[in-house]
């Protein structure tokens, strides 16, 4: 067993400004290739050297391979310790929380998140601060800066580590721990929640479905809602995690999760329904007939937090990415508390987290989470939304239609045209760009624009400034559209168009989603020209 140095060639690594390196799982196996980003991270932080890295994924295809190579390259790297999950599985919050409660220097983190696995399909890799949550953009411009010069990895020539059984392995002169991935995380989610009282709740008969997807939170959500919490076997669905996913695209969105929407809205459906995508960060919440959409649930957990013990001394701020809903802010106005705008991605949060502004934060993506860990958390979302029921004895459609009475109802849409050529989708941008300075004031189809901008957020804890973050355009009454070009995708260019209206009740809080927001729809259409430019006629997800 010895260090070797191989030579490598210099890749295009992670853009600066994304979470993580994302590729097709075949570019992430060429020879060298996972290699020269592993090596970029460690020199972007100035080595390895004794320091303590927790490192696990969510079991898609390559996943197992990938941590052998990782702590191979650790070992070599000198680090003195590295914390695996058992079988090289965390789920993304669980990793948070493993690199926060260990104090460690950060994590490796393997998932391609929502997107689907398999050997054709999507891997990824990200670096985690030792504050728990994705590096910020100083940290990811120095991993590229790095992956695009350097010529050399150091590896650590050895057999590959039994990552089956929980204990200490030596690798060289590097312990590996491998720990249980659930027990932590859920000891975790026993001191935010009352489960004492959720037990009583499933106890008397209330129903529930979590639609695990094949993904990492099988074993999360088995462990805590069927086994702690007492709900019935067969609650948790699609719980064995599987390399592929079992072919399904791991996002939980009404598209993706259809058997969960139909059986939610159908005749014999369960109270309470929800899913979590491919590393555990997302959660889609649904009640008997009725979909909560991510910003109206962020607004209903700010505004009900308090209800759980975790929460029991109020919040002191929230944030949310600019294209969600100002659903949540109507609740932090009415709480008398803070409500920050970031830009799309969980980073932003990170800053106003650590300075201990705000508790929780979301974003339309299915994203909730709070300063329990540093990532947005699924499971944390469930559970919340499950005590805040149990406590107010109320259904999930009680409980949305007496927030929308009390704060009225911001209607709200994402739609998404995905792999367009990169070029038509700039084209569609830029006809909006160079209209933001002229709208002001202006009425386009009957709708007054009170402001227009491309979105720059300048963080109050760091003073740091990230331009560009969106183009959106702001009308009389509250209704808002927002456009921007996709940071995730793997396939072309994904454009997201973001709708927004606002309607103060008490009547209208019950209409149709897409007819409301029909004006704005074609606002959009007027001031974009998506389908003009694309000549796409619909997008391909609305969510
Ligand atoms: C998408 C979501 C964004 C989320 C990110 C990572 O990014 O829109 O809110 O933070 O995935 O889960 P996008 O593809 O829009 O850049
Ligand atoms: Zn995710």
């Amino acid at each position: 067993m010895s260090v070797i140095i191989r030579e490598t060639r210099a890749i295009e690594g992670q853009k600066p400004g994304t979470s993580g390196l994302r590729k097709k799982t075949p570019v992430f196996m060429q020879p060298g290739y996972l290699e020269n980003f592993v090596q970029a991270i460690f020199n972007a932080i100035d080595g390895a050297r004794g320091k303590t890295f927790v490192l696990g994924g969510d079991g898609r295809f390559f996943n197992d391979r990938a941590a052998q190579v990782i702590l191979k390259m650790a070992a070599a790297n000198g680090a003195a310790r590295v914390i695996v999950g058992q079988g090289a599985i965390l789920s993304t919050p669980a990793a948070s929380h493993l690199i926060r409660l260990h104090q460690t220097d950060g994590g490796i983190i393997l998932s391609a998140s929502h997107n689907p696995g398999g050997p054709d399909e999507d891997f990824g890799v990200k670096f985690n601060t030792p504050n728990g949550g994705p590096a910020p953009e100083s940290v990811t411009q120095a991993i590229y800066e790095e992956s695009g010069r350097l010529r050399e990895y150091a590896f650590f020539d050895a057999a590959d580590v039994d990552l089956s059984r929980i204990g200490e392995i030596r690798l060289g002169e590097m312990i590996v721990q491998v720990v249980d991935p659930v027990s932590d995380y859920a000891a975790m989610m026993e001191k935010l929640f009352d489960f004492a009282k959720l037990r009583t709740l499933f106890a008397n008969g209330f129903r529930m479905r979590f639609d695990a997807m094949h993904a990492v939170t099988g074993p999360y959500a088995t462990e805590i809602l069927e086994h702690r919490l007492g709900a019935a076997p067969g609650t948790v669905v699609n719980g064995r995690p599987l390399p592929d996913f079992g072919g399904g695209h791991p996002d939980p969105n009404p598209v993706w999760a259809r058997a969960l929407m139909d059986e939610m809205f159908g005749p014999d459906a369960p109270d309470f329904g929800a899913a979590s995508d491919g590393d555990g960060d997302r959660n889609m919440i649904v009640g008997r007939g009725i979909y909560v959409s991510p910003s109206d649930s962020l607004a209903v957990l700010a505004a009900n937090a308090h209800l759980a013990p975790g929460y029991r001394g109020g919040i002191r701020g929230v944030a949310r990415s600019m294209p969600t809903s100002a659903a949540v802010d109507r609740v932090a106005r009415a709480l008398g508390i803070a409500c920050h705008e970031t830009p799309t991605g969980w980073k932003f949060f990170g800053n106003l987290l650590d300075a201990g502004q705000v508790t929780l934060c979301g974003e339309e993506s299915f994203g909730t989470g709070s300063d329990h860990v540093r990532e947005k958390d699924g499971l944390w979302a469930v559970l919340l939304w499950l005590n805040i029921v149990a406590e107010r004895a109320e259904s999930v459609t009680e409980i949305l239609t007496i927030h929308w009475r009390e704060h009225g109802r911001n209607y709200y849409s994402r739609h998404d045209y995905e792999a367009l050529p990169a070029a038509q989708a700039e084209e569609v941008m830029q006809a909006l760009r160079s209209r933001l300075g002229s709208l002001p004031g202006t009425e386009v189809q009957g709708m007054v624009a009170e402001a227009a901008d491309d979105f720059a957020y300048h963080d109050p804890v760091d003073g740091s400034v990230s331009a560009g973050q969106g183009l959106r355009v702001m009308f009389a009454g509250g209704s808002r559209l927002v456009l921007r070009l996709s940071g995730t995708g793997t396939e072309g260019a994904t454009l997201r168009l973001y709708l927004e209206h606002f309607v103060a009740g008490p009547e209208g809080l019950a209409g149709d989603v897409q007819a409301t927001l029909a004006p704005v729809i074609a606002v959009a259409e007027d001031l974009a020209g998506i389908a003009r430019i694309t000549g796409r006629k619909t997008p391909d997800v609305i969510t």
